[in-house]
């Protein structure tokens, strides 16, 4: 063979082989490069595929696989519900709240005048509590009336913005304020609660209105406590009477009031109260909240909790709250919420209050951490003046909540709890440390510094560790294996970075 036939042969296998071999060309990112590209032979080969659609789809598994684009898993409001707790027990809970984590409880009212004992002012004082007869013989002339109360509920240092800018600062995403407590005192001009709402008696202006205005400035949801009862409503009253066979205080008050704030003032939270005495079916509430979900003007994003009437505490609407300060330490299997005050003893501005009845942040922190990790939200209540102030040490402890947040919120908002086949959502071997999860990183968030730097997690698998680092500094922790968990060792920090109250860890998995 010539060298010339050996060089034209050579010149042709190697050119052969370029077509052969997709793989051995590299292609321009333009159509004509990629346009030149010779299939690989196995699929001209194949003949025969097999094609298959799953997915949530699926589930309906009804007319086509389009079926999502109608909005009904993406938009619980593109539903309609019947007044039947079967029906509304069906809608999905709409994502923001489960996000949020974190809402601000504010309890202002005719209460926060004594600002004595409790918001249960007016039945203790009617109920012949001693305290309460003692502290209004002291303090006020004889004869005074709660209803007295209403002219020296001033709010001359009222400020929204202040408020609202406050409470962005805690970090918080919604509020609920007590659009009216069980004494019927309503914040906005009530059309069915003449001379016993804020703008004719008292600070003659619409507090909840303007605040919903402020904080809505801030991105934060507004939400509205609602007490179903009126303690001395007339019409309330005669219905028990009756065994809560007549149902006027129904039709005249409280349901047209609750739409009146609904369409007025779009809460996008209902939390509802003052539910226990009287049944649900005499609150008509499957009702009220068929309408909330179908045809109110906050019917796509509204979400409710669960006191509703008697016994359905726990058991019905889109959160539950089961009781106050409630702190199951296991997850739920339903949303739920913790609605827990500064105060541990009142909801209401307390002026007696000595400094230990309040929750110090690190308390506020470590609840906070729990309640997240076992599926809930916080509720966290404070307490205005009547003047309008929100009390200093309210401020700088929501404020203190907020830096921590400013730190750690990628460990709380819209995470989720870490399931992961474990029977707690704490620690197997440290139990102080609770998990969060959130597109593939495990957040263990340590509620003390664990000593000596070293802390061991029993329930981190050693193998589908990728990374470890600390919220707040820069840098990987070293990590070692230790029996079916892990050891991770916390840096050693040197001011000026000082981290406060808990430690939220990100591990990256595989
Ligand atoms: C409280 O005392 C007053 C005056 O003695 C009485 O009329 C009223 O019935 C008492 N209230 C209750 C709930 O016992
Ligand atoms: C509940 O509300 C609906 C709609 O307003 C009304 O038709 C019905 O009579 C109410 N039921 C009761 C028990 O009040
Ligand atoms: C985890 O929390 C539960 C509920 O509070 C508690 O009973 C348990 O002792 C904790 N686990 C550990 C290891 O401390």
């Amino acid at each position: 063979m010539s060298t010339i036939r050996y060089i034209i042969i050579l010149l042709a296998i190697c050119l052969l082989g370029v077509y052969a071999d997709p793989g051995a060309q590299r292609y321009e990112p333009t159509w004509d490069s990629l346009d030149k590209r010779v299939t690989p032979t196995w699929y001209d080969e194949a003949k025969l595929g097999i094609f298959i659609h799953w997915g949530l789809f699926s589930v309906p598994s009804f007319d086509n696989e389009w079926f999502c684009l109608l909005g009904v898993y993406a938009d619980p409001g593109a539903q309609r519900y019947e007044p039947t707790w079967d029906s509304l027990d069906k809608r999905v809970t709409p994502t923001w709240y489960d996000e949020a984590k974190l809402g601000i409880f504010i309890h202002w009212g005719l209460f926060s005048v004594p600002s004595f004992d409790n918001e249960w002012f007016w039945w203790n004082w009617a109920h012949n509590d001693t305290k309460y007869i003692n502290f209004m013989a002291k303090n006020y002339r004889p004869g005074f009336t709660y209803g007295d109360f209403a002219n020296q509920f001033t709010a001359e240092w009222y400020d929204p913005d202040k408020w609202a800018e406050i409470f962005k600062a805690s970090g918080a995403k919604y509020i609920a304020l007590t659009s009216k407590h069980h004494e019927g005192y309503t914040l906005w001009p009530s059309t069915t609660s003449f001379n016993w709402n804020a703008m004719d008696v008292g600070p003659k202006r619409d507090l909840l209105g303007d605040l919903a205005v402020a904080v809505r400035k801030q991105g934060i949801k507004f939400g509205a406590y609602h007490s179903l009862m009126d303690w001395y409503h007339p019409l309330f009253l005669s219905d028990e009477k009756s065994g809560w066979k007549d149902t006027d205080f129904v039709k005249a008050k409280s349901r047209p009031e609750l739409e009146e704030l609904v369409n007025k003032y779009k809460p996008e939270l209902i939390w509802s109260d003052g539910d226990w005495t009287a049944p649900a079916t005499y609150w008509n509430s499957t009702d009220i909240i068929a309408w909330l979900y179908n045809d109110s003007p906050v019917k796509d994003t509204i979400v409710v909790n669960d006191r509703w009437g008697k016994d359905m505490i726990c058991h019905h609407g889109d959160f539950y709250t089961c009781s106050d300060r409630y702190a199951p330490s296991v997850l739920q299997p339903h949303k739920w919420e913790s609605c827990m005050s500064f105060d541990k003893k009142s909801w209401g501005f307390r002026r007696e209050a000595p400094l230990a009845d309040y929750m110090t942040t690190e308390e506020v922190v470590h609840s906070f951490v729990q309640t997240i990790s076992c599926g809930g939200n916080l509720l966290l209540n404070i307490g205005p003046t009547h003047d309008g102030r929100i009390p200093l040490l309210f401020e700088e402890r929501l404020r203190q909540l907020g830096a921590w947040l400013g730190i750690n919120g990628e460990a709380v908002y819209a995470t989720k709890p870490w399931v992961n086949h474990r029977t707690h959502q704490n620690d197997s071997v440290s139990g102080d440390v609770w998990y969060t999860y959130k597109d593939k990183n495990v957040y263990p968030i340590a509620l003390s510094w664990p000593k000596n730097n070293q802390l061991e997690l029993g329930d981190i698998d050693f193998k589908t560790v990728n990374t470890v680092e600390l919220l707040g500094t820069t840098g990987q922790l070293a990590v070692k294996e230790k029996g079916k968990g892990v050891v991770i060792t916390f840096p050693s920090l040197t001011p000026p970075i000082k981290l406060d109250y808990a430690y939220a860890l990100r591990i990256k998995t595989k």
